[in-house]
Formats: C-alpha cells, structure tokens, sequence
C-alpha cells in the first residue's frame, strides 16, 4: 500500500448506525478527493446485525479485518430486539466491550465542544455556557468495574447476589494519567481527575498515581474532585474545565452529562486509543458516544455530526491526516454556523434552518474545503 492508502474496517452495526455511517462516509470521500488520500473500506457485520446473520454479535472476519486494519470506524449496537438474549451474548457485551479489550484501547478521547452558536441547544442556563465551551473527557477504557472479576450473578440461601469489582493497578493508572496530562499540555494546561477518593479504595489509588504523573508534567495544572461534585460542577461552570480524567464507569456517565450539557449526544465523537506506535499515531477505535438510538432508527433524522466527527478523529490520530481532519471539523463548525440543525439541535428561537440526516451532511460536504 502506498503511505497515503489506508484499510479502514467499517463496522456500521445496528439502530442508526447504519444511517449516519453512510453519512461519514460520504464525508470521507469529498475529503479523500480533496487531501488526495485513499481508503480501502472493508464493510464488516458487528453487533445485532452480526447476531441475526452469522449467529454471534463479533464474528471472526469482523476481528479478522480489525486485526488487519489501520483502524476501525464503528458506528452503533444494540437495541430491544437483543436485550432479552443472555447478558454476554448481547451486542454491547458480546461485541463492543471485547473489541475494546482485544485491541487494548485503554484510552477513551471525548472531545465536548458547545459551538458559541448551539448554546441554545443546550439545557443549560445560556448566561453559564454563554460563548459555548471546549471539554475533553479522557476516559479509561480497559478497566475498573467493567472488566474487573469476579463479576457475576450468584443464588444463595438469601436469594440471588449480583457482583461486579472495580479494579485497577497502578500501571493502569499512570498510562491513562499521562494520556490525559498529554493531552492538556497540548490545550490549556489545566487537568480534572476525578475519583472517590472518600469511600473507594480504587480512588485513594488513583489521585496517589496521578498526583506522581503529575509531577513530570509540572506545566500542567493538576485538580481533583470527586464523581458526585464533577457531576454538579461539570452543570455549574462547564467553561472552566478543560481536560477531565476518569475511571470507566465515572467516565461514562460523566461523558453523557458533558454531551447534553454540550447540545446533544448527537455531537459527541470518540477515540478509543491504544498505545501509540511511536510515530505519534495509534490504532484506534472510533466512534460516537451515544447509542444506538433505537426509536430515531430508520427515520432519516438522526444527527450525523458525531460519527463524522469520529471519522475526523481516525483521520487524526490512526492516519496522519491532520490537514484533513481540520477540515472536516471546520466544515462541521461552519454547517452549524450557518444555522443547519437537526432535530436533537434545532431550537425554534434562532436563525436555524431544521434538517434531516442527508441535508446536514449535505451542507457539511459542501463546506469541505
Ligand atoms: C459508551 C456506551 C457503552 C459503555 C455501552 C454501550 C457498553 O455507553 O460507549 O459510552 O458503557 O461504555
Ligand atoms: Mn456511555
């Protein structure tokens, strides 16, 4: 393959997944004309899809074409046709968690931008977000109460127990810890670790670990709070954050907070990151932070802006396409601008034109520039 050309492993899955993958990739296409770089897609069956047709939700070609891939560009999975299926062969156990373990994408990039003109999307106060705001939520991936064992439903005498076990080692914490002190030395130098420090074991070793990373990172200024008061926080003054760290699970959580805080889920872009390969790029995983969004799926409404965002953050940090993805963020940017919303953004009160999926990529592809 000439340095330009890059195989990219679809994984589009179900709900809206599909639709907004067609959309993305539509959206790479105008930018691979445009910054003259080529990708081999390589359409695989993952999740609910993968369930019905080849009886389990990640096949083999599926992990095959991963393994032989530059990155993955997922979509969505899951939804209710699935949820009565045992708990591990469900689409987001069977298929999306062992994705991210398999290929050790222990770092979770969640950038939440509110562009100063969707602030009237957003359920917050417009006085608070006012001049929107530039969050990145550095979630770890691979661990915590996620993957920690034993995990399990158990009877006893006194009925069923269910357990799940947050675990982390220090190892675990330093490389998560310096993914996110990276990333604020290359913004505004300011870092949120968030933790519960005041009941969790697993938090008293977390701010002992990211206390130690900080110090190599001494231009970076270095904060704690726990989950409950981010949580609070994050509504009261989200313009002061700029780059939060956290566990799994708090990280999840707090990642949908800061999207709705931001507009919508429907913005939200992710990267799921693995070590670097030493020339400042990384396989990786990416994909919108919301779900499968069962009750929009197949109407055509589904905002595309995420998963286009997620195809912008492959072409950054598994390709080497910054040129590229700039501009496929600006044409993002410059679309909202011009006032194209969806419905999850459309608010009534501006000058805002509401659109389907189709018309806001349309609008989007005719800002690549
Ligand atoms: C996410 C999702 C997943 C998670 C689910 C679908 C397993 O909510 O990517 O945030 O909890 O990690
Ligand atoms: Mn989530």
């Amino acid at each position: 393959m000439s340095s330009n050309e890059f195989k990219i492993s679809v994984l589009a899955g179900d709900g809206i997944g599909p639709e907004v993958m067609l959309e993305a990739l539509r959206v790479l296409d105008s930018a691979s004309n445009k910054y003259n770089f080529k990708l081999r897609l390589d359409h695989q069956l993952v999740g609910g899809i993968a369930i019905d047709q080849k009886s389990h939700p990640l096949p083999e070609e599926t992990l095959n074409s991963c393994e032989t891939s530059d990155a993955i560009l997922f979509g969505s999975v899951g939804g209710p046709k699935w949820e009565t299926l045992p708990p591990d062969e469900q689409p987001e156990r069977g298929a999306l968690l062992p994705l991210r373990k398999h290929f050790g994408l222990f770092a979770n990039l969640r950038p939440s931008v509110c562009f100063p003109s969707l602030t009237g999307a957003s359920p917050i106060r417009t006085d608070i977000i006012e001049g929107g705001f530039d969050v990145l939520c550095v979630r770890e991936l691979t661990g915590g109460i996620y993957f920690g064992e034993p995990k399990s439903i158990n009877q006893t005498t006194d009925g069923r127990i269910a357990i799940d076990t947050m675990i982390y080692n220090e190892s675990e914490i330093d490389r998560i810890a310096r993914v996110a002190f990276n990333a604020a030395r290359g913004r505004s130098k300011k870092l949120t670790s968030i933790d519960k420090a005041n009941v969790l074991r697993n938090g008293i070793l977390w701010r002992e670990i990211v206390e130690n990373v900080s110090k190599d990172f001494p231009d970076v200024e270095l904060d704690h709070l726990y989950v409950d008061n981010a949580a609070m926080q994050l509504i009261r003054r989200p313009k002061e954050f700029d780059v939060l760290l956290a566990p799994n699970l708090f990280g999840d959580i707090l990642s949908d907070e800061m999207a709705m805080i931001a507009g919508s889920l429907g913005m939200l872009a992710s990267a799921s990151l693995g070590q670097s390969k030493g020339n400042g790029l990384y396989f990786g995983m990416y994909e919108p932070s919301g779900g499968s969004a069962p009750d929009i799926a197949g109407k055509g409404i589904a905002n595309p802006c995420a998963q286009i965002l997620s195809a912008s953050l492959m072409l950054r940090y598994s390709l080497g396409l910054t040129d590229a993805a700039d501009s496929i963020d600006n044409a993002v940017r410059s679309a909202i601008d011009k006032g194209y919303r969806t419905g999850d953004i459309f608010s009534s009160d501006a000058d805002t034109k509401q659109v389907n999926t189709v018309e806001m990529s349309d609008a989007i592809i005719d800002n690549i520039i």
